[in-house]
């Protein structure tokens, strides 16, 4: 096996951000382990503790607090208990939290309940998309996604039920967090009553103040910045760069194993696909464990993976086991897993990205930023003193960039612009952008808007936009719903929206476990495609009794499933509630695939001679993705729509079907060229 090349921990390197952190005196905390303390006794022991009164007089005194900390001093588990404790949520007021991460806010959610001695749901809940664990009377404590509190100003303006609203992890500049803060801030000028909190990692905070200070609100703002770290990380960086970092992070682990002491190991790399070769290298060589050697149990943790098992990393390996978890960037923020005290950090991040000029959407890898680089490196110093291996070397730490890039700049603003005007925001320009997105998408996402029917050419919103700024999924699915009503096929539309929002319900091993999972699959296959096929699979998992031993005979993710007929019922409340028929189609899969069109018509696509295809917009080669039920067939029309697509080293698509090529026609009239002169 290759050794590696690191710089031993403790001698690190130049511009190692986290050096500091070792000479802090720390020895006492980190001598003694928490579990031993009442939680009482735990909570002051955070680094945050000293600061409580500080904090309180700030919230107090200030209408925007921007509180700045290492990751693992408190903030995020103890700022809203102390508000709660004193008095915040009195008269049935609400202390709100916001997590760019669903997994954040359920698992944090959990922590804090147990800490104030209450069941989840209680007085302390949590509310996610499609899902929403709190109680309207009597939960005073809510973590909640930055999408849904978004979306809660669109039925509520001022968001009177809240007293203090909490942004936390505002430096990962989800769109949503960015979207919230333009709202607080106009909320504020409102009701002042309202406080809000800004919780960010230490290189991003002067831009928040910057933010809230402008505009004739300067005496209102204030920075709180918390020293202290609970326990010391210490860094190692790769002497050469790695030409394979799955691989060096498998090999990373096996060592971290063999070499060091007890504790659990978390993994940074981009994607599942990533994230599955990493653990087979792993578990390929675990028969070869040397016997003194402790076993490894391996998880991975994406945001395909259903909540609950995401939260399955959460729960404590057996003794004598180490647990090691291969995951996204899902963990970088907010979450605490329990043990874990070695990191392995890729050094990259897959990220959405939008091209205004070909209005298409893509996942790209990327390297992280120089803070998301610390966040990770702080995941290794939670609950014990830990170390954090980088794949990459100390010269290409200096290369990354400071911050990461604000999401709004480089995503389709489609639903996004939708939903600001759904909120009165009309002219855009005079939004409050943290950061504003580019003249470009804007332009884009507003044509795609007009001519899909939901704002008018005055660009004021349509009957039929606002009703779909209210849907809780892509503006593209919310238009399909709607449009089902035309083309009679309600029943199957449902279905199928719910079944492309949760990820992988197809479960394919590499080798020959693979090719009978791939049999399994073609007892499903529609000729007209993916989407068709997920019709397929949804209906027979509902025939067949929904039980997870026939999905387990078909190769098939239960949880996956389950999680669909969870979304379908919920987006059956928004149908009937705007009269929406969910008739069924009777089979009429022209119908059914004319209705796609009326949401994809943006990812049109043509199939070229080699194999691959043209995008119908900006002419790019795209691959059909290998899980594609066109993977080796050409579309008898030669054209298809598709759901997604993704950058690797090549652009892929994935569930694609089959179109007649006139239908894009009818949606994309001002895109589109007309086919002869008609
Ligand atoms: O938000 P911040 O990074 O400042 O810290 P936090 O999430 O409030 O967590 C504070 C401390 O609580 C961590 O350092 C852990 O010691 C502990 N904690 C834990 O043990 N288990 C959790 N699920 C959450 C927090
Ligand atoms: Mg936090």
């Amino acid at each position: 096996m290759a050794t590696l090349q690191f710089w031993k921990p403790g001698t690190t390197g130049p511009g190692s951000t986290l050096d500091r952190a070792n000479e802090t005196d720390d020895s006492v905390i980190s001598s003694a382990p928490t579990t031993s303390l009442s939680i009482q006794a735990a909570r002051e022991r955070l680094p945050i503790h000293k600061y409580r009164q500080n904090l309180l007089y700030c919230i107090e005194k200030y209408g925007v607090v921007i509180v700045v900390g290492q990751t693992g001093c408190g903030k995020t588990t103890q700022l809203p208990q102390y508000l709660y404790e004193a008095g915040w949520a009195s008269e049935g007021n609400i202390i709100a939290c916001t997590q760019p991460r669903r997994v954040a806010a359920t698992s944090v959610a959990g922590r804090v309940a147990s800490e104030v001695g209450t069941i989840i749901g209680d007085e302390v809940g949590y509310t996610i998309r499609f899902e929403d664990v709190s109680d309207k009377e009597r939960t005073h404590i809510l973590y909640m996604t930055d999408g849904i509190l978004f979306r809660e100003t669109l039925v509520d303006p001022l968001l009177s039920r809240f007293s203090v609203i909490m942004i936390d992890e505002a430096h990962e500049r989800s769109v949503y967090t960015d979207l919230l803060l333009g709202i607080l801030k106009k909320i504020r000028r409102k009701r002042p009553s309202l406080r809000i909190i800004v919780s960010s990692a230490t290189l991003d905070a002067m831009s928040f103040v910057d933010y809230f200070s402008s505009g004739g609100l300067e005496n209102e703002v204030t920075v709180a910045s918390l020293e202290g770290r609970m326990y010391p990380v210490e860094i190692a960086h790769l002497e050469q760069p790695t030409p394979d970092y799955v691989k060096t992070a498998a090999d990373t682990v096996w060592n971290i194993n063999l070499q060091q002491s007890r504790g659990d190991i978390l993994v940074f790399l981009t994607g599942r696909e990533e994230i599955d070769r990493c653990l087979e290298k792993l578990a390929e060589r675990l028969p070869n464990l040397p016997r003194n050697a402790s076993p490894l149990k391996l998880f991975a943790l994406h945001a395909g993976l259903s909540i609950q098992e995401q939260l399955s990393v959460f729960e404590p390996a057996e003794p004598g086991t180490r647990k090691v978890i291969v995951s996204t960037n899902i963990a970088e923020a907010s979450v605490t897993i329990d043990g874990i005290k070695y990191v392995v950090d890729s050094g990259f991040v897959k990220v959405r990205t939008y091209n205004p000029t070909t209005s298409l959407s893509s996942l790209v890898t990327v390297p992280i930023s120089l803070a998301s680089a610390i966040q990770r490196a702080g995941r290794a110093g939670r609950t014990m003193s830990g170390i954090c291996y980088r794949l990459y070397t100390s010269s290409n730490l200096k290369s990354l960039s400071p911050t990461t890039q604000p999401e709004i700049t480089r995503t389709d603003l489609t639903t996004v612009i939708l939903q600001l005007k759904s909120l009165g925001v009309d002219d855009l320009m005079k939004f409050e952008w943290v950061t504003s997105p580019p003249a470009e998408s804007v332009l884009r996402a507003l044509e795609g808007l007009v001519a899909s029917g939901m704002v008018d050419e005055d660009g004021r919103l349509t009957v039929v936009g606002e009703k779909v700024a209210e849907c809780p999924v892509e503006v593209n699915l919310a238009r399909m719903l709607f449009a089902s009503k035309d083309y009679k096929c309600g029943d199957e539309i449902l279905t199928i929206a719910a079944m492309t929002t949760v990820q992988d319900v197809f479960i394919i091993p590499d080798g020959s476990a693979g090719a009978l999972a791939e049999l399994e699959r073609r007892k499903f296959t529609a000729e007209e495609g993916d989407h068709l096929t997920l019709l397929n699979v949804y209906n027979a998992f509902v025939r067949y009794g929904r039980s997870s031993s026939w999905c387990k005979s078909h190769a098939l993710s239960f949880r996956a499933l389950s999680r669909a007929i969870s979304i379908r019922s919920q987006l059956k409340k928004y149908m009937q509630r705007f009269d929406l028929p969910t008739e069924s189609c009777q089979g009429d899969a022209k119908r059914l695939r004319q209705c796609l069109v009326s949401g994809y018509w943006r990812n049109g696509a043509r199939w070229v001679a080699d194999g691959t295809y043209r995008s119908v917009r900006g002419n790019t080669v795209l691959h059909v993705h290998p899980n594609s039920v066109l993977f080796t067939r050409k579309p008898r029309s030669g054209w298809v729509i598709f759901h997604e697509m993704e950058e690797t080293k090549k652009t892929q698509i994935r569930i694609l079907t089959e179109i007649e090529p006139d239908w894009l026609l009818d949606y994309g009239h001002k895109f589109y060229p007309k086919h002869g002169g008609s």
